[in-house]
Order: C-alpha cells, then structure tokens, then sequence
C-alpha cells in the first residue's frame, strides 16, 4: 500500500514573496489526488517542497513518520526514495536512450546486478508502453513517450508516492487522456498514492479520487472529488468550468470594482466562454479492463462513507449515487433524487440481480449531468 501524507500547516516563502500559507491535508495511501491551481500558484514550488528540494518555513509534512521539513539530511535521503517524481518536461537525459535514463535511478541507489536492471527496466517500459523503445534517444520520441519514460524511470524504485508535475503540459487533448490513463492503470498495479498537479480542468474532473485546489496564496479546498465538482465556491467553480466570470483574472486575481464591472457585461449576455455549467459529477476514469481493481478505490469508499454526514449535501448525493445498488443497501444509504422520474425505491433488503438489457442504475446515475435536469430553465 502507498504512504499517506499528512501535510499540516504548510508555509513557503522566497524572499518577502509568500507562495502559499497554511496549507494542510492529508493524502490518503494509494488514492489519486490532483491539486489545481492557476498558473503561478506555487504547484511546482509545492510537490518540490514535498520531497525536500525546497524548504518550508513553516509547517509539517509527514512520511511514515517522519517530517521531510525538520529531518535529518540523512533520513531525507532515505525517505526521498519513498517518492516516484514526475517532472513537467520528464527531466530525462538528452544524451542517454530511454533504457539508460530508466536505468539510472537503479545504477545511482542500489547495487542490483546489470541482469536485475534489465529485469526491472523492461518491466516498466512495458508497463507504460515502451516495450522495444529503449534505444530510442529523448529528442527521438513524441511528448507524449517522453512522458511515460519519465514515468517508467520514476516507477524503478518501487515508489510509495508519485508527484506528478503538470503531465499535460505540451500533450493534445487525447494524449492527456492516455496518460491519465496510464496513471490510473500504474495505480491499479502498485497502488502508490498520487499527487497530480496541474490546471487541466477534465483531468481535474475524470481522473482523481479527491480534489484541491490553490488560490490567492492559499489552499482554498481538498477533498473527495464530489466536493469540488459541486461547490458553489465561486473559484472553484469558475476554474472547474474554465470561465471570465469569476474571482480568477487575467494575470490572476480580480479586484471587486472589476468583478463588479465584468458581471454586467456577463449579465448582458457577453460569453464567458469556458463550457457550459456542467452541473453534476462526471464518471471516474477506471483502470484498463483486465487490470486490479484499484485498492485504493476499495479503501476511499469506506473513508468516504465515514465522512458523509461531514460534507455538503450536494457532494454526499453524489457519492451516494456513485454507489451500486449493493453498495447502498450495505451503506444504509438510499438517493435523495435517481435520475429516473420515478425513482425506484433502495431500501436495506438484498437487491435481485439485475437481467441481461436492464440499464443498471448506477451507470444511468454516472452519465454527467443525468441527474439534476429539472433545475433551472432548460437545463442549461
Ligand atoms: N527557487 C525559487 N526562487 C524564488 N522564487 C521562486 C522559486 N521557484 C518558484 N518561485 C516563484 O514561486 C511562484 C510559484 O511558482 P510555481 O510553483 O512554479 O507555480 P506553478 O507551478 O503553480 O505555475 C512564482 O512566482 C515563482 O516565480
Ligand atoms: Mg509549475
């Protein structure tokens, strides 16, 4: 199982420049978490705080025990092999083929024999789709392989922790898709604990089990996915939906005479762009047929039901609709609103099983926006 990490407290500063203040939540072991935050909110400065390349001035940030801001250089060390990173550009060497660079990490920390390397090496490669690149030099292959060796090469040292620093950056829209993919795929198989930062709003909406996002110096919300796909949050909202209407500005934040000054011209109907309000929760991305289930998936719904009657209603509706009907029934829990007009009645008896051509309930309730529909003039 992956580490948690428990960050409390969090403060880095450069200088007089705060980055961000206070910054505390927990990442559960082996769930994926993706951090938002408009650009130069301090995302790359954060996961480089995590692993001890910068030093917080405040603050904790615990590791099986051990706090990577106040400990030794020695137990840093140590810890730091804990942590699988994945750099925005991949950071591989230029001059060495894929096979060298995922290599490396093995020649650098351990003493495995040549034939142990090779082992590994060809194991990851094949896991994240490179089987028979590994003469390939960087400046040979497309973004998106450079990418995946980044991440076969940060899979070497059995990682209990991944960071994952913008992976969309210089990637189409469907190559962002696949590695997603991968990342959910590599999830299931080692069940490591990720952190994804990044400012891609369907990354942000498909792939993560919780939720956070920076703002204005601050950890403005973390938490189970449901929470931040349907706060009301007004720089939640506005990022999740990709607007101009909103806190978010230009170079980044509005003060109140222009918010006030642009929500008239929004009123008047000019558009904010971004998509339109997507009201409900999207599916989650799942890991490829044939692989584990996600262990940490398994973990989060037990946690999550723990903490239900804690969060907003909209969210515990969500989660509550997330579940099969088995689910419901073992939780005692039974949706407020189906997505049926007459929604059928989930009680705590055994549910039958369902027949062949039935649409199951649950998948009708994860089609996005499916729920919800009678809110608001037509819909949209
Ligand atoms: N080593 C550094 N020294 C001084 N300022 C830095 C350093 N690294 C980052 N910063 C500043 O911290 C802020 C946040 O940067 P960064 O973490 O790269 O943002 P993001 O990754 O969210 O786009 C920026 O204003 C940047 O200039
Ligand atoms: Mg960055």
């Amino acid at each position: 199982m992956g580490a948690e990490v428990v960050i409390e407290g969090l403060t880095k500063s450069f200088g007089r420049q705060t980055i961000w203040r206070d910054v505390t939540l927990t990442l559960p072991p082996g769930e994926v978490s993706v951090m938002l935050g408009p650009s130069g909110t301090g995302k790359s400065v954060f996961l480089k705080s995590m692993i001890g390349l910068l030093k917080p001035d405040r603050g904790k940030c615990m590791i099986n025990g051990v706090d990577i801001v106040r400990c030794s250089e020695h137990k840093l060390y140590e810890t730091r092999k804990l942590f699988g990173v994945l750099f925005q550009d991949g950071a591989l060497f230029g001059s060495m083929n894929l096979y060298d660079n995922v290599a490396f990490p093995l020649r650098e920390h351990t003493k495995k024999s040549e034939t142990e390397i090779r082992r590994i090496v060809l194991e990851k490669l094949e896991m994240t789709g490179l089987a028979g690149a590994e003469k390939k030099l960087p400046g040979e292959i497309s973004g998106g392989m450079r990418k995946r060796a980044g991440l076969a090469r940060a899979l070497v040292l059995d990682p209990e922790i991944i960071l994952v620093d913008e992976p969309d950056s210089g990637l189409d829209p469907v190559r962002t898709t696949y590695i997603s993919q991968l990342f959910l795929d590599v999830n299931a198989q080692i069940d490591a604990t990720f952190l994804i930062v990044t400012h891609n709003i369907n990354l942000a909406r498909t792939v993560p089990d919780n939720l956070g996002m920076l703002f204005r110096k601050e950890l403005v919300m973390f938490g189970p996915r449901e929470v931040l796909l349907t706060s009301e949050e007004p720089v939640v909202k506005q990022f999740l939906n990709g607007r101009m209407d909103g806190p978010i500005g230009m170079s980044e934040e509005k003060d109140q005479a222009q918010m006030a000054a642009e929500r008239a011209m929004f009123e008047a109907g000019h558009h904010a762009g971004g998509v339109e309000e997507v009201t409900g929760i999207p599916p989650q991305m799942q890991p490829a047929p044939g692989l584990p289930t996600r262990q940490g998936a398994i973990r989060r719904k037990d946690r999550v039901m723990q903490i239900l009657h804690t969060l907003p209603p909209a969210a515990q509706e969500g989660i509550i609709e997330s579940l099969s009907p088995e689910e419901q029934a073992r939780y005692g829990v039974h949706p407020r609103r189906g997505a049926y007009e007459d929604p059928p009645t989930i009680n705590t008896t055994p549910v039958p099983p369902r027949h062949s051509g039935e649409l199951p309930s649950e998948e009708v309730a994860r089609i996005p926006g499916a729920h919800r529909r009678t809110q608001g003039p037509g819909g949209a």
